[in-house]
C-alpha cells in the first residue's frame, strides 16, 4: 500500500497534485511519500517486535539524506557498502553503532575512517578482508568488532543478478571457513567477533529460501557459541520482495515469525537490512511525453524519463507500473512500449502496455521507484540527474534539486582550461 492515488481522474501524491509538483519542479522527478517511507518503517519494526531486533536501512536502495534521516529518525541503523554511503549516513544523523558495513571490497580508506567512527560491526567476506581490517585496526589502536558473512550456497530465487547467496557469486564466506576463521579472531586483540552476518538475494518472493539461510545461520552461531565466541547478533540481510505488479511476497510477519523462529533459541539479537522493503513503494518518477512515435510493428511513447533516470528495466528485465497523471485522457487505446530518449535499444522502463495513446506533455508516473531508483541513476548521455521531492501532506520540498549541465561541464571545463597533460 502506497500514497499515490488518484482524486477526481487525477494523481496525488500524498495531498499534493503531480501536476503540481511537474509544474513547479520539471520533470522527470523522482516523488516520494514520507507517509508511506513511515508506515512501512513502523509495520517492519511492529513485525520484529517480539525479538530484539535492529533494523539497518541498505542505503543503497534509497541514498537521500532526506529519506536516510526519516527513516533513521524511525529507529532504523543503517547498512553501508562504501565511504560515500557512511558519509550520507553520518550527514543524516545516524547513530554509529547502529551501523553495519557491508561488501566485497572495502577499500582501507574506508575501513580506516569507519575504524575512526567506530560502526557497530563490519561484514567481513574473505580472509584477505579480515586480515586488512586487522592491520589498520592495529594502526588505529582501536579494535575492529566484525561479523563474518556467510554464504549459504542457497538459492534465492530471484533474478540472477540479485542474487547473492550461491558459492557461483562473489559473496561471503563457505561455512568450512568459519570456525577457523573465528579462532583467528579470538587471538587476535585488534579484532572482536561480534556477530554473524548473511544476505543471499534482493526480491525474495519465497520465504523457504529466507528461514533456510537464517536456520543455518543460527546453527553456525551456537556452534560458535558453544566453542567459547561471545556473539551478541546474527545479522540476516535484506531481500524481502515486494509487489512491483501481480508478484505475492511473503507477509511481513511470516517473514519476521520465521526469522525469529530460528534465531530466538540462540538468544542473540537480531540485525536485518531492508532497503526495497522499505522504500520500494514509497517512490514515483514523474515523467512527461515528448512525443508518441510509430513504426510498422510498435508505438513508442517518448517519454523525457531514461535508462539513465531509471535503469531497472534494462538492466533486470524489471517490471514498474506505468500510470497516467491523468485517467481522462481521450486517445484510442493501443499497445505501446514506453521508451526514453536514450541511444540504446535496451532503453525502456515498460514494454507492451495497453494504454490510451497520450498527447505530447501528458504525464505519466512510474510506479516503484523509491528503491534502487535515483540511487542508481547515472548522468549516460550527458543527462543531468533527476531531481527527488519528498511530500509530506500537502506539503513538499526539493530534497536534490535537478542537476544543472554546468554541473556536469563545469570540472571538465576547468581540467581543459587547466592546459597541457603532466607529468
Ligand atoms: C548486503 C546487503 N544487505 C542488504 C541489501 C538490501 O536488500 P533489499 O533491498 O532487497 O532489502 C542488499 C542489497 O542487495 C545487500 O547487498
Amino acid at each position: 500500500l502506497d500514497h499515490f492515488l488518484y482524486r477526481d481522474g487525477h494523481a496525488f501524491c500524498e495531498d499534493v497534485p503531480l501536476a503540481t509538483l511537474a509544474e513547479k519542479v520539471g520533470t522527470p522527478a523522482y516523488v516520494y511519500t514520507r507517509a508511506t517511507l513511515r508506515r512501512h518503517c513502523r509495520e517492519f519494526r511492529r513485525a520484529f517486535a517480539a525479538h530484539p531486533t535492529l533494523p539497518c536501512f541498505a542505503v543503497k536502495a534509497n541514498s537521500n539524506l532526506a529519506v536516510l534521516k526519516d527513516i533513521l529518525a524511525e529507529g532504523f541503523g543503517a547498512d553501508l557498502v562504501s565511504l560515500g554511503e557512511l558519509e550520507r549516513a553520518l550527514a543524516a544523523g545516524a547513530r554509529p553503532a547502529e551501523l553495519v558495513f557491508s561488501g566485497v571490497g572495502k577499500r582501507p580508506d574506508e575501513i580506516a575512517r569507519a575504524l575512526r567512527v567506530g560502526l557497530l560491526s563490519f561484514n567481513v567476506e574473505s580472509p584477505a578482508e579480515l586480515e586488512l581490517i586487522a592491520t589498520l585496526a592495529g594502526e588505529a589502536g582501536v579494535v575492529a568488532p566484525v561479523a563474518l558473512r556467510l554464504n549459504p550456497d542457497i538459492d534465492a530465487k530471484t533474478n540472477e543478478k540479485i542474487a547473492t547467496g550461491l558459492y557461483t557469486t562473489k559473496f561471503g564466506l563457505p561455512e568450512g571457513d568459519l570456525p577457523a576463521l573465528a579462532t583467528r579472531i579470538a587471538q587476535d586483540k585488534r579484532l572482536s567477533l561480534v556477530g554473524l552476518a548473511c544476505h543471499i538475494g534482493s526480491q525474495i518472493l519465497d520465504i523457504a529460501p529466507l528461514a533456510k539461510a537464517a536456520s543455518r545461520l543460527a546453527e553456525q552461531a551456537q556452534t560458535l557459541k558453544t566453542a567459547g565466541h561471545r556473539l551478541s547478533f546474527v545479522n540476516m540481510g535484506g531481500g524481502l520482495g515486494i509487489r512491483y505488479r501481480d508478484e505475492k511476497p511473503p507477509a511481513l510477519d511470516d517473514y519476521a515469525r520465521a526469522l525469529i523462529g530460528a534465531v530466538a533459541p540462540t538468544g542473540l539479537r537480531l540485525l536485518l537490512e531492508p532497503g526495497r522493503v522499505v522504500a520500494g513503494n514509497a517512490g514515483i518518477l514523474l515523467a512527461r511525453v515528448i512525443l508518441v512515435k510509430r513504426t510498422p510493428v510498435r508505438t513508442f511513447i517518448i517519454l523525457d524519463a531514461a535508462m539513465n533516470d531509471l535503469i531497472r528495466p534494462s538492466l533486470y528485465d524489471a517490471w514498474h507500473a506505468i500510470e497516467p497523471e491523468s485517467t481522462k485522457g481521450t486517445g484510442a487505446e493501443a499497445v505501446c512500449d514506453f521508451v526514453g530518449p536514450v541511444c540504446e535499444t535496451g532503453d525502456y522502463l515498460g514494454k507492451e502496455r495497453r494504454v490510451k495513446i497520450p498527447a505530447a506533455g501528458d504525464l505519466f508516473m512510474i510506479r516503484g521507484c523509491g528503491a534502487y531508483g535515483a540511487s542508481m541513476a547515472s548522468q549516460y548521455n550527458t543527462r543531468p540527474r533527476a531531481p527527488e521531492v519528498l511530500v509530506d501532506g500537502d506539503r513538499w520540498q526539493i530534497v536534490r534539486p535537478r542537476e544543472t549541465l554546468d554541473d556536469l561541464l563545469g570540472p571538465e571545463r576547468a581540467a581543459l582550461a587547466e592546459g597541457p597533460l603532466t607529468s
